[in-house]
């Protein structure tokens, strides 16, 4: 069936300060390489919110602002339509960015030196979130067995008794695991246990692919206390320059804790176009997303297959969510330098290396396939050239 909207469609994103595309030199040392690194996606946004913002740049007053009821029930709605949770009103506090969130809330629940828990690889903010703020990092990483990864709750018991927070990623980037009920009731059994706060970063849960259903933890808990969800229509709807997302916390006190991280930093949200973006992706972005869960689904598998065929020793599994590929590039024989030069010099592709996940991402590289099938098919088949000079 003809789909409504064209991810096929190439939108030259050069010269729009963007950071994948114009950024180019300064992080991989040359301009010349197909930009697959970090997480937007080189696809047009919703019409709806395109629309939105065109609509409230016409007006020509872009004063202090306000928001609306408006934007709180727009994302109560989402998040009940799409995954059945029911977020009430009070509960919501609207926040800058995801990873703002992660800073807010081990400032407002944890003390300096205080141990915090991450499950690497895993997004790098995540231990900067901890070590910038002169917290203890303590790593309970995956374990990856058969090709998929797996929470040690084993380790993380052990890890929980001396810890006061746990940073979950949910679904997870690099590894694209979507947690399982059952998974996540074991975790909040844990976190139970030990009186541990889990801060939930949820930014793609929106991005999973059937017929795995994502569940969000604060849903599947009896309990209202210690667990701070993050959320945003950022990553969903290729909005993240826009800066505006949500914390869910149901708790009282944990959410004046938050409000008064932000109060102490004065930070104004109310961004005129921000908001309106916000509102009109998760009033009018249901047909938008699925039709690009589709177009993704068919790119993931494409890539998989396309990796099992021709890229050997490169090896990687399908993620249930996300739009990212964790290549498992162990068995290439290189170092993490050198493995890093052969995508950028070599193949002229620009990954991000798997080390930035912590040291358990070494002999890794993350390949975002968020983009029109004609690059990533321009990509694999340089990949493809690089590695056959290579295992000559
Ligand atoms: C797990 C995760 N959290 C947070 C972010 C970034 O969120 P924000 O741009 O809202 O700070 C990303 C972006 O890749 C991410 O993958």
């Amino acid at each position: 069936m003809k789909r409504l909207f064209d991810f096929n469609e190439v939108i030259n994103r050069e010269f729009s300060n963007s950071l994948k595309y114009d950024a180019r030199k300064s992080v991989f040392g040359t301009p010349n390489v197909i930009p697959l690194w970090v997480a937007d996606m080189d696809f047009a946004s919703p019409p709806g919110v395109r629309n939105a913002l065109l609509q409230r740049s016409n007006h020509p007053i872009y004063g202090y602002s306000n928001f609306p009821e408006s934007i709180y029930e727009a994302l109560i709605d989402w998040f009940n339509r799409r995954h059945g949770w029911s977020i009430e009103r009070d509960w919501i506090v609207l926040s800058p960015g995801v990873v703002t969130s992660l800073h807010a809330a081990v400032l407002a629940f944890t003390n300096p030196e205080d141990a915090v828990i991450v499950q690497p690889p895993v997004y790098f903010p995540f231990f900067s979130a901890v070590n910038e703020l002169g917290r203890s990092l303590i790593n309970n990483p995956l374990r990856l067995k058969d090709g998929q990864y797996q929470i040690d709750f084993e380790h993380l018991e052990t890890c929980a008794s001396n810890a006061k927070m746990l940073l979950l990623c949910s679904p997870h980037n690099p590894v694209g695991r979507v947690w399982r009920a059952e998974e996540l009731k074991q975790l909040l059994s844990i976190a139970e246990k030990h009186d541990l706060i889990i801060v939930s970063d949820e930014i793609h849960a929106d991005l999973v692919y059937l017929p795995v259903v994502f569940q969000s933890l604060q849903k599947i808990s009896n309990v209202r206390k210690n667990i701070i969800t993050a959320v945003a229509p950022s990553k969903t709807f290729n909005i993240p320059g826009l800066n505006l997302s949500a914390l869910i916390i149901p708790e009282i006190a944990q959410r004046e804790a938050v409000n008064t991280i932000f109060k102490k930093m004065a930070i104004n949200l109310a961004n005129p176009f921000s908001m309106v973006a916000f509102e009109a992706a998760y009033q009018e972005g249901d047909i938008w997303l699925d039709e690009l869960l589709e177009y993704l689904q068919e790119t993931r598998n494409f890539v998989i297959e396309y990796i099992k065929d021709n890229l050997f020793p490169i090896q990687a599994s399908a993620p249930e969510a996300t739009y990212l590929i964790w290549l498992d590039c162990r068995d290439m024989g290189l170092d993490d330098t050198s493995l890093q030069n052969f995508f950028t010099y070599k193949a002229g592709v620009g990954l991000s290396p798997g080390l930035i996940f912590g040291d358990a991402g070494s002999g890794f590289m993350r390949m975002n396939i968020a983009a029109p099938k004609s690059i990533i098919m321009d990509a694999l088949l340089r990949i493809t050239a690089a590695l056959r000079l290579h295992t000559k």
